[in-house]
């Protein structure tokens, strides 16, 4: 999402602080799940793994993408990482658009722990085949995140709102990386349920709504710069919670496969997600803030336990068996 070092180190910095939330939450707290007195099982015999994106997951959680490309950036990633590694869960790397202009950053994005998924990432603006390829080539990615976010190029000052031809963009991706998967996501504003018709259609492996409700992309441009924040002030509660954008996918576009984030913030969200649709889903802010701290481990331990219960106390028999019939 970012070129210059010191915009990624900003970015860090703004978005683990205070005011970066949208106004309104991911609607995921209106989303009541099945309570079953007889859960049907022990606690420990509830299945978390999943396989998604023909990778075997512990749990179906996802550490969103964030950062790469400074020293700050570095240690944050290692911890994600490891964190990550040690549970078996997904990692997506922060865009890769520095290190494609300066491979020598490469650290700052890879470290030694290895993650049973790692996704690589770039904006959706001035994407091409070949710098996709060379990036997950550089990374040993096993697929590509694309991220699409034209509220945030519209506010940043440096910002470049070029989408008038991002779904062939996407299309020549794809293309270029079979049989890797490739993923699209939002930053944190969803999407109507026709967007996500449309990249079915162009073939992409998953879609990651990443709606509104958790880190507000256009309050983290406003706080870097005054005029920018003038312009970002309005759209404080724009965008589609992801609870919406969940279920307007599911409608629109049954067959790909769903992510869901944008305001995740513990184990239960998580099931909310698994109940309304969603393959999996994925965390970013809370992360930083655990990782700035040292504690990302800690963060996952909770939101994994969270998650063990709540599929549990629904009688569902595991995380890939969640669906419409543990809404209450
Ligand atoms: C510090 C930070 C940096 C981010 N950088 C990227 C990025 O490089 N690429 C991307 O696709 N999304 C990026 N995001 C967006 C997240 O992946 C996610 O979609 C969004 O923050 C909403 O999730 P949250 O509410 O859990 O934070 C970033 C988020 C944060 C907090």
């Amino acid at each position: 999402m970012a070129t210059a070092p010191n915009r990624k180190d900003d970015h860090l910095r703004i978005a683990a602080g205070p005011g970066v939330t949208h106004d309104r939450g991911p609607g995921l707290d209106a989303v009541r799940l099945r309570h079953r007195a007889l859960p049907g099982r022990d606690l420990a015999d509830v299945e978390l793994a999943i396989r998604l994106l023909d990778r075997d997951l512990a749990a179906p959680l996802l550490i969103s993408a964030m950062t790469g490309g400074t020293p700050h950036a570095a240690v944050i990633n290692a911890r994600l990482a490891t964190a990550a590694t040690e549970r078996g869960l997904g990692f997506v790397l922060g865009s890769g658009r520095p290190l494609l202009a300066d491979p020598g950053l490469l650290p700052t994005y890879r470290s030694p722990a290895r993650p049973p998924l790692l996704l690589a990432n770039l904006g959706a603006v001035g994407l091409t085949a070949e710098r996709a390829t060379q990036l997950v080539d550089l990374l040993g990615a096993d697929g590509l995140s694309i991220h699409l976010n034209p509220l945030q190029e519209a506010v940043q000052p440096e910002g470049e709102p070029h989408f008038a031809d991002v779904r062939d963009r996407i299309a020549a991706v794809v293309a270029a990386l079979a049989p890797l998967p490739v993923v699209v996501k939002e930053v944190g504003f969803g999407m109507d349920g026709e967007d996500v018709r449309e990249l079915a259609a162009l073939g992409v492996a998953a879609v990651d709504v990443a709606g509104s409700g958790g880190t507000n992309w256009a309050l983290v441009e406003g706080a870097r710069d005054a005029r920018a924040g003038e312009v970002a002030a309005a759209f404080g509660s724009w965008g589609v919670p992801t609870a919406d954008s969940l279920r307007a996918a599911a409608r629109t576009a049954p067959d790909v496969p769903l992510l869901a984030s944008g305001g995740v913030r513990d184990g239960v969200d998580v099931a909310r997600c698994l109940a309304l649709g969603a393959r999996a889903a994925g965390m970013a802010r809370p992360l930083l803030i655990a990782a700035r701290e040292d504690r990302a481990g800690d963060a996952l331990d909770l939101v994994l336990r969270q998650l063990r219960i709540a599929v549990w106390a629904t009688g569902a028999p595991s995380a890939a068996r969640m669906g419409a019939g543990e809404l209450a």
